[in-house]
């Protein structure tokens, strides 16, 4: 497909999603590489959601490390079990933060940050990679972000 989106004339969050993951499973299957296809989810994301910073990190080892994104710069490592994208890792399930001032131990990447959603990307079983989410809008993340965020998720573990 052409290197670019087709991104509809709304705000309604669930047409965007609706619109933008049919546009990334084309743009990704048949890719073999996966920096470049969890990179191009990253910003297919942002240029279509909009979100403060979207990105991946891979379980390495006893740490996550900080990989494809879109946003400003970010911690490079975050420890098992630590901050939100740690705990979503430890406990094995989608974590959403409506006010991350409020979740003890959220790691503050960017003070920008207000609310957080995080997702588990599977691999045999066992995390593999986080998918985290950061809004710089507070409440940000409900059901349906959760819904659309694991259908894609879905979609990048036939990726990993
Ligand atoms: N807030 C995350 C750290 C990663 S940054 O938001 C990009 C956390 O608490 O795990």
């Amino acid at each position: 497909m052409a290197e670019d989106l087709k991104i509809p004339e709304t705000s309604d969050r669930k047409a965007l999603y609706e619109a933008v993951l049919p546009q990334i499973e084309a743009l990704t299957t048949g890719e073999s590489d996966l920096i470049a296809n969890l990179a191009n989810i990253s910003a297919a994301l942002k240029e279509v959601l909009g979100f403060f910073w979207i990105g991946f990190y891979r379980v390495e080892g006893k740490e996550l490390i900080l990989g494809p994104f879109q946003g400003p710069v970010a911690c490079t490592r975050i420890a098992y079990g630590k901050g939100v994208c740690g705990a979503a890792w430890k406990e094995k399930r989608i974590i959403i933060v409506p006010d991350v001032d409020a979740f003890p131990g959220h790691i503050a990447c960017s003070s920008a940050s207000k609310s957080e959603i995080v997702l588990p990307v599977y691999k045999n079983g066992e995390v593999a990679w986080i998918l985290d989410i950061d809004s710089d809008i507070l409440n940000d993340f409900d059901s349906l972000d959760e819904k659309y965020l694991s259908l894609l998720i879905k979609h990048a573990e036939k990726l990993i």
